[in-house]
């Protein structure tokens, strides 16, 4: 039997609403995007990082897992989009005993999980990373990848430029279009009546170019602040990201830039040299229980496709597959479903 051609309203133009509609319309289905500001929320500021293993954390093996198996629908779609994927993996470094200490502890993590990184000393780190600066050893993951989000963004727009409607003011009262569903992908500043499953947390990156980059993602704790840099094709090199739950304005601090930089310089000191581009802040939407919230809502025909905090652009094309494949047949991940915050359980 042919399946049903579906209209669906996506509301929110950023990397999770523009997957989703890719992937409905590469399904045949009918989209409209609506965003009065397409691609400048949080996949503006957003570093790429496809590190489910860099990012696992103690009790979250389901999102570990469902990560990596989001990195893996990342080919396809990069092939899709025309752009390329940095491949050569992240050195997670510490920069003194202590900070080696936290790297260790996410290595064990990640053995516990069934993928133990490589362990090198520092001539192994300084044969793979001349420009590395002082760090007292560290490892090599290989299956962490990263993506441009711009480019990704950019060339979602323009796959999607036909259906892509920048419409003024809050999106509120879109949830009641017209269509078979609307799909809510508008990061952290959700809609009412879904604002409060959203927690804000404030995301400070810096972007500079460097005429030495490093060739890999490197990461780590420099004195205890985290910090990372992800290169480009062209030498851009982007050092992020601050961390912090507020409900002030998004906006760039010059503490949160200092301790980026700070944490960064010791790391790789040819950043000295490297021009100023861009300092920009975004919130990440985190949740209640920092699981996102994929699918059906207590509003009939209305999902949600949020709440994805560190780990949007990962997660960019399993959402997208999991919202277009409820549509067809309402198949969920359970532990992503956002009727578990419902009235008798709301956050
Ligand atoms: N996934 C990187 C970050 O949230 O900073």
């Amino acid at each position: 039997m042919p399946r049903a051609v579906l209209q669906v309203t996506v509301l929110g133009a950023g990397i999770i609403g523009l997957t989703c509609a890719d992937e409905l319309r590469r399904r045949g289905h009918r989209v409209r995007v609506l965003d009065p500001h397409p691609g400048a929320g949080a996949s503006y500021a957003a570093a790429g990082m496809l590190a489910p293993d860099a990012e696992s954390w103690h009790g979250e093996r389901e999102l570990f897992e469902l990560g990596r198996e989001s990195v893996a629908y990342w080919s396809a779609l990069a092939e899709r989009l025309g752009i390329g994927l940095h491949r050569r993996g992240t050195l997670l470094v510490g920069h003194d005993a202590a900070d080696l200490q936290a790297a260790t502890r996410q290595a064990d993590l990640l053995a516990h999980l069934g993928v133990p990184p490589r362990r090198l000393g520092r001539d192994a780190l300084r044969a793979l990373e001349p420009g590395l600066g002082r760090v007292a050893g560290g490892y090599l993951l290989t299956d962490d990848l990263s993506v441009d989000p711009r480019a990704a963004v950019a060339a979602l727009r323009s796959r999607l430029a036909d259906v892509l409607e920048p419409v003024a003011g809050d999106l509120g009262d879109a949830t009641r279009a017209e269509a078979d569903a609307v799909v809510v992908a508008t990061g952290a500043e959700l809609p009412v009546p879904f604002t409060h499953l959203v927690r804000r947390v404030r995301g400070e990156t810096v972007r500079v170019r460097c005429e030495d980059p490093p060739a890999h993602v490197v990461r780590g704790e420099v004195r205890g602040q985290p910090v990372y840099l992800v290169p480009r094709d062209d030498g851009e090199v982007v050092i992020g990201a601050t961390s912090e739950e507020h409900d002030a304005a998004a906006v760039a601090t010059l503490g949160g830039v200092a301790r980026l930089l700070d944490a960064a310089r010791p790391l790789w000191p040819g950043l000295d040299r490297a021009s100023w581009l861009q300092v920009v802040a975004r919130d990440r939407p985190g949740t209640h229980d920092n699981r996102p919230l994929v699918g059906p809502t207590h509003l009939p025909g209305v999902l949600l496709a949020a709440g994805h905090h560190r780990h949007g652009v990962l997660l960019a094309p399993l959402t997208a597959r999991v919202i277009a494949d409820h549509l067809e047949g309402g198949a969920l991940i359970d532990a992503w479903d956002p009727r578990r915050f419902d009235e008798r359980n709301p956050c």
